[in-house]
């Protein structure tokens, strides 16, 4: 059996600037998978390929053998592609509840809605106290907790993430990261992980990519690219 999840050949670009040069990245069942690189080499573009919130270029990507990549973004969200946005992008004006049942607008099935919602505020306690204040009025780091449970709304095979850690205290950082280990431990949820906090991601990941204005430049087991003298010149400040 092929990978859950695979890019092969991807190719993305902004009209006659190409972003992501045909690259290749697979996520395993039960994977946490990790893409780390600087600024502007490609990261958030190749999520939002996968997440069909921007149209391939080239190439193709595969979720469990089935092609996917001219789907549109609510349509993957049913095959179980959900993501957390970079940035966030929760619903200010909605109340916690209401952002979470938007996560949850493909499904039809009311009270397993109801048994998700309840599993969101067993993961991230903080958000039931807030279930009826709007998003906006959130924390940060409670606003990237909502962005991840409104993700899961839509049962997740593969959990997109972006830079879950932007702009957060550390102790909310690692509090994430753990729910992030513990979704894929407890419920074998597959994630593909972006971060600029390399350390940090490739401590919590099975395997990685470097990635480097638009390609794929290193890749391999987590372990190995925290050791990986090139990677701790270039992405762990050592
Ligand atoms: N909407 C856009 N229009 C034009 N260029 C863009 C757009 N979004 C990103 N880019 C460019 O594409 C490249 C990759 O950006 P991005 O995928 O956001 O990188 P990363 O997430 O790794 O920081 C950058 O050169 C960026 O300037
Ligand atoms: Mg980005």
């Amino acid at each position: 059996m092929g990978a859950l999840l695979e890019l092969q050949g991807l190719r993305a670009a902004y009209g006659p600037i190409t972003a992501v040069h045909e690259i290749t990245l697979a996520v395993d069942r039960g994977e946490i998978v990790t893409v780390i690189g600087s600024n502007g080499a490609g990261k958030t573009t190749t999520l939002s390929c996968i997440s069909g919130i921007h149209r391939a270029a080239g190439g193709t990507i595969t979720l469990a053998g089935q092609e996917i990549q001219r789907l549109a973004p609510h349509e993957l969200v049913k095959l179980g592609i959900c993501q957390s946005p970079e940035g966030r992008k929760i619903f200010p004006r909605l109340t916690v509840l209401e952002n979470l049942r938007m996560g949850a607008f493909t499904r039809r099935d009311k009270a397993g809605i109801e048994r998700d919602i309840a599993q969101a505020f067993a993961l991230f306690p903080i958000l039931e106290q807030r279930k009826h204040q709007a998003g906006g009025t959130l924390s940060g780091g409670e606003q990237q907790m909502l962005a991840i449970a409104r993700a899961l709304m839509g049962r997740p095979k593969v959990l997109l993430l972006d830079e879950p850690s932007l702009g957060l205290a550390p102790m909310i950082t690692l509090k994430i990261f753990e729910v992030i280990r513990q979704l894929n431990q407890a419920d074998g949820v597959a994630v593909l992980l972006v971060e600029q906090n390399a350390r940090l991601a490739l401590k919590l990941a099975h395997r990685g990519y470097v990635m480097e204005t638009g390609r794929i430049t290193m890749s391999g087991p987590a372990k190995e690219l925290l050791d990986d003298p090139r990677v701790r010149d270039a992405y762990l400040g050592d």
